[in-house]
C-alpha cells in the first residue's frame, strides 16, 4: 500500500502500527484516571505505573511525605489511593462501608484462601464474618488461656536455655514457634511442638505463605495486565504459596476425618475452634439459603481453618519479637513492666483475669504496634464511585490506609522514633482512626483479641523469669531507613539479635 505516494507499507505493517498506537492510547488513558479524579501523586511510567518503585522495592513506606494525605500510585494496573486522613479513613471503614466491602486482590488460582474471610466478598463475607466471630468471644478465649500458658513455659525454658549461652540470639524463630504451637493447641487441639524444632514443616510452610506469589513473574504480570487475570486463573498461577496451601489443606482434610470417626466411636467432643468450624458444617440441615445460610461448606471450613494458621502465626510473632527489642533498648520500661507483672501476679501463674490488669502492659504492646504495625496497609475495593471530603473515589480502585505513616507522624505523635508507652494514658483524647494496627469497621482483624491475650499472657509468664537484653549486636535503632516490607509483613532489613538473662532474683 503507497502512503501520500511515496512510502510503499503492507498492509500487516499499518495493523501492528495500529495496534501499537491503541495499546499506547489505552496505556496512557488508563494513566490519567488519578488527573481526571483531581487526586495527586508521582508521574506513572506507562503500563508499569509505581510497579519498580512500590512493590519491587517497598519504596511506599516513605511516599506520602511527598504528597499528603491522599495521593494515587498505580501497581502495574492496579490504581491505589493512599489515605492518611483520619476523616476519610472514618468514612470508609464505618460509616460508608456499603461502598467499601471487599478487600482488593487479584483473583488468582488461591483454594482454599478464596473461600477464607480475607478474600471473601459482599453478603458471603458478611455471612462467615457472622460465623466466625463468636469463636473469639471472651468465654472462648478465657477457655484458651491454660494452653496458651504451657506454651508460654516451653518459651521460657527455651530463653533461660539462650541466657545459659551468654550469646545473642535472633528473638523471632522463638517468638514464630510459639505462635505456631499456642494456635495449633487452642485452635486446633494439635501438638505440632515446633518450638522443639523451629524448622519443623508447620512453620516452614506458614512462613512461605505470603512470600512466593509476588516473586512470580506470572503475579507480576496480572498485577500489570489485570484484565488477564482470568486466563493466569484458568493458567494455575497464584498469590500465596502453592505448597503452604496444600499441605495445610491436607493436615486440615485428615484432622475433619479424624474428629468424625471420634465422634462416631462416641469420644468426648473438644471445645476448641476446630470444632466450633466443624459443628457449623453444612449437613443439610439449614433451611435458609443464601446469605442467610448459617452454616458453611467443607471448603469455607478448610478455607477458615488455614487462615487462623497463617493469620495466628505471623503477625503475633512479629510483633513479640517488636516488644522484646523494644524492651531491650528501653531497659527502664522493662524494669517497670516487670514490676507491675510481680506485683499483680504474685505468686500465681498468668491468666485471663489477672492480664487484664497489667494497664502497663497494654500500652507497652499498644506503643510497639504503633512504631511496628505488622500489617502495613489496610485495604478496600472502591465498589461504586464516591466522593468523600472532596475527593473522588473512583469504583475499582483501591483505597489503602498505611499505619506506619499514621502511625509516625510528628503531629500526631509527639517524638514519634521513640518508644513511650505512656503516650497512651491519654488514649481516650486521640482518635481511634490514627492508629490503625488492627485495621477498623466491620472488617476489623477478627482475630484481634486472642492476639492480645496471647501476646499478654507470652510476655507475663517470660517476664516472670528472664530479661531482654541489648548487646553489641542488637540494632541501634529499628526507623524508616532500615525496615521494609516483606511478604506484607513489617521486617526489619537486618534480623533482631538480643541477649537473654535469667533475672537476679530467680
Ligand atoms: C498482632 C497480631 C495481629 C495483627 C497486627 C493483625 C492485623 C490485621 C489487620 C491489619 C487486618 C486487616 C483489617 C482491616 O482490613 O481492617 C487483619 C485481618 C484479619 N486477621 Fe488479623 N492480625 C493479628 C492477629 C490475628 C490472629 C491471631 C488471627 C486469627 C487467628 C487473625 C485473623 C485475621 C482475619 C481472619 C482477618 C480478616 C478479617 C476479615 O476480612 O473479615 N489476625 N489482621
Amino acid at each position: 500500500m503507497e502512503i501520500l505516494g511515496c512510502v510503499d507499507i503492507s498492509p500487516t505493517w499499518i495493523l501492528c502500527i495500529a495496534v501499537l498506537f491503541l495499546f499506547y492510547a489505552y496505556g496512557k488513558k488508563r494513566n490519567r484516571l488519578f488527573k481526571d479524579a483531581g487526586i495527586p501523586g508521582p508521574e506513572p511510567v506507562i503500563y508499569i505505573g509505581h510497579f519498580h518503585q512500590f512493590v519491587m522495592k517497598g519504596a511506599y513506606i516513605k511516599e506520602w511525605e511527598k504528597y499528603g494525605k491522599v495521593f494515587g500510585v498505580f501497581l502495574g494496573g492496579l490504581p491505589l489511593i493512599s489515605v492518611t486522613d483520619p476523616e476519610i479513613i472514618r468514612e470508609v471503614c464505618i460509616k460508608d462501608f456499603q461502598h467499601f466491602t471487599d478487600r482488593t486482590n487479584l483473583d488468582l488460582d488461591d483454594y482454599p484462601v478464596t473461600k477464607s474471610i480475607l478474600l471473601e466478598k459482599g453478603a458471603n463475607w458478611k455471612r462467615i464474618r457472622n460465623i466466625v466471630t463468636p469463636l473469639f468471644s471472651g468465654a472462648k478465649l478465657r477457655m484458651m488461656c491454660d494452653r496458651i500458658d504451657q506454651c508460654s513455659c516451653v518459651l521460657t525454658n527455651n530463653f533461660v536455655k539462650a541466657a545459659e549461652s551468654n550469646q545473642s540470639i535472633e528473638v523471632k524463630p522463638y517468638f514464630g514457634a510459639f505462635t505456631m504451637d499456642a494456635i495449633s493447641s487452642t485452635a486446633f487441639g494439635i501438638d505440632v511442638d515446633s518450638q522443639s524444632d523451629f524448622k519443623n514443616v508447620f512453620v516452614e510452610e506458614a512462613k512461605k505463605f505470603f512470600g512466593e506469589g509476588i516473586q512470580n513473574p506470572l503475579v507480576m504480570l496480572a498485577m500489570i495486565f489485570p484484565a488477564l487475570t482470568p486466563l493466569f486463573r484458568a493458567l494455575g498461577v497464584s498469590t500465596f504459596s502453592r505448597s503452604t496451601r496444600k499441605f495445610f489443606t491436607k493436615v486440615l482434610n485428615e484432622m475433619i476425618e479424624q474428629r468424625k470417626a471420634d465422634m462416631r466411636a462416641g469420644k468426648t467432643k473438644r471445645h476448641d475452634f476446630f470444632q466450633l468450624l466443624m459443628d457449623a458444617e453444612d449437613d443439610g440441615s439449614d433451611s435458609q439459603g443464601g446469605p442467610q445460610r448459617k452454616k458453611m461448606t467443607n471448603e469455607e471450613i478448610i478455607g477458615q481453618a488455614l487462615l487462623f494458621f497463617i493469620a495466628g502465626y505471623e503477625t503475633t510473632a512479629n510483633t513479640l519479637h517488636f516488644v522484646a527489642y523494644s524492651l531491650a533498648k528501653n531497659p527502664d520500661v522493662q524494669k517497670r513492666l516487670t514490676e507491675e507483672v510481680d506485683s499483680v501476679l504474685g505468686d500465681n501463674n498468668p491468666d485471663y483475669d489477672n492480664i487484664g490488669e497489667m494497664k502497663y502492659l497494654d500500652r507497652v504492646i499498644t506503643e510497639t504496634l504503633r512504631l511496628y504495625p505488622a500489617v502495613t496497609g489496610v485495604s478496600r475495593n472502591v465498589a461504586e464511585t464516591v466522593t468523600i471530603k472532596g475527593y473522588t473515589f473512583p469504583k475499582g480502585c483501591s483505597v489503602t490506609f498505611p499505619p506506619l505513616a499514621i502511625h509516625r507522624d510528628p503531629e500526631l505523635y509527639p517524638d514519634p522514633d521513640s518508644f513511650k508507652p505512656d503516650r497512651w494514658l491519654q488514649k481516650s483524647e486521640m482518635d481511634p482512626m490514627n492508629y490503625l494496627p488492627f485495621g477498623h469497621g466491620p472488617r476489623q482483624c477478627v482475630g484481634m483479641r486472642l492476639a492480645q491475650v496471647e501476646m499478654k499472657m507470652a510476655l507475663a509468664r517470660i517476664l516472670k523469669k528472664i530479661q531482654f537484653v541489648a548487646s553489641e549486636d542488637t540494632l541501634p535503632y529499628v526507623g524508616m531507613d532500615n525496615i521494609t516490607i516483606h511478604s506484607g509483613i513489617l521486617t526489619p532489613k537486618k534480623p533482631i539479635l538480643v541477649k537473654i538473662k535469667v533475672r537476679p532474683d530467680k
